[in-house]
C-alpha cells in the first residue's frame, strides 16, 4: 500500500512489538517514507527480517532486543535510538499480549498481572522514557496501540480489556500534560486485525473471518490498514490532534 506522508522522511521512530503484525507493518510503512526506524521486540531475528524490508523501501533501521516488561530495556532502547539517530521524533507503543481467555472468576491473579504488566506497565515505561527524551529535543508524537476493547467490554478478556482501558487513560492524561511542550499523544483502537494475536484469540482465520463477515466491512482488517492511520497520527497532518483514540475497525463498533 503506497502512501505520501512525506514529513516523516528522515525522522526517527521507535516501535515496540516490531517483530510481527501491526508493529512490523508500521515499520515497513515508515521505511517507505525514508524514516529511521528502531525495531524493538524480544525476537531479534524476526525484527531483522522486518528491518531488511525497511532498508529496501528506503528507510534506515536499528534492531534492539527489548522486553517491555523490563523498564531498563526500554530506557536503554530510547537511549540507543537517540545515540544512533541523533534524536527521537516519535514512537508507536504497540507491544501487547492477549492472555488466555476465561471468565473472570476462573482467572488467576498471576494471569491478570501478566497481561497488565506487558500492556500497561510496558506502555507506561515506554512513554516515561520517550517523553523525557522528547522534552530534551523539543517535541514529538506518540501513538499507543489500544483496541476497541478500550471502549467496550469483551467477555472472557477482563485482563486484556482492563489493560486497554488503562492505555487510553495513560494516553489522555499524558496528552494533557505535554501538549504545550510540543508532544502529541494519541492511540489507535483497532478492531479484529488478521495477525498472530487475533488468530490465537479466535483459533483460526476461518473463525475470525466468520465473525467479521457480520460487520459493515465484512472482513477482518489487515495490519497495513492500521499502519497508515498510525503514520497519520505521527505526522504533521495530525498537528492539532492529541488525546484521541482513533477507531480502526471497518465499522464494527458503530453497528
Ligand atoms: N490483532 C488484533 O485484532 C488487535 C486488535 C486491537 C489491538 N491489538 C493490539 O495490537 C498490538 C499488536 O498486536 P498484533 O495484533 O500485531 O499481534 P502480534 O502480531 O502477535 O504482535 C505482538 C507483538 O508484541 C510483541 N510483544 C509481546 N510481548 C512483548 C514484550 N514483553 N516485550 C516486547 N515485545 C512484546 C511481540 O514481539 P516479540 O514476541 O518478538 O517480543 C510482537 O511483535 C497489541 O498491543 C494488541 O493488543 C490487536
Amino acid at each position: 500500500m503506497k502512501h505520501t506522508l512525506t514529513d516523516l522522511n528522515g525522522k526517527t521512530f521507535l516501535i515496540t512489538g516490531a517483530s510481527s503484525g501491526m508493529g512490523a507493518a508500521t515499520a515497513r510503512a515508515l521505511g517507505q517514507v525514508g524514516a529511521n526506524v528502531v525495531l524493538a521486540a524480544r525476537r531479534e531475528q524476526a525484527c531483522d527480517a522486518v528491518a531488511q524490508d525497511v532498508i529496501q523501501a528506503g528507510g534506515k533501521a536499528l534492531v534492539l532486543r527489548v522486553d517491555v516488561d523490563v523498564e531498563r530495556d526500554i530506557e536503554q532502547a530510547v537511549k540507543a535510538s537517540v545515540e544512533h539517530f541523533g534524536r527521537l521524533d516519535g514512537a508507536f507503543n504497540n507491544a501487547g499480549t492477549l492472555g488466555q481467555g476465561k471468565p473472570l472468576h476462573e482467572m488467576s491473579s498471576a494471569e491478570f498481572e501478566a497481561v497488565m504488566r506487558t500492556n500497561v506497565m510496558g506502555v507506561f515505561y515506554a512513554m516515561k522514557h520517550q517523553i523525557a527524551a522528547m522534552l530534551q529535543s523539543g517535541g514529538g508524537a506518540i501513538v499507543n496501540n489500544a483496541s476497541i476493547v478500550a471502549q467496550v467490554g469483551f467477555p472472557n478478556l477482563s485482563h486484556y480489556t482492563a489493560s486497554k482501558h488503562a492505555v487510553m487513560g495513560l494516553t489522555k492524561t499524558a496528552a494533557l500534560e505535554y501538549f504545550k511542550q510540543g508532544i502529541r499523544i494519541n492511540a489507535v483502537c483497532p478492531g479484529p486485525i488478521e495477525t498472530p494475536m487475533s488468530l490465537q484469540g479466535f483459533g483460526s482465520v476461518e473463525a475470525l473471518q466468520a465473525m467479521m463477515s457480520q460487520t459493515p466491512a465484512g472482513r477482518a482488517g489487515q495490519p497495513e490498514e492500521v499502519a497508515l492511520p498510525v503514520l497519520f497520527l505521527l505526522s504533521q497532518a495530525a498537528n492539532y490532534i492529541s488525546g484521541q483514540g482513533l477507531t480502526v475497525d471497518g465499522g464494527f463498533t458503530v453497528q
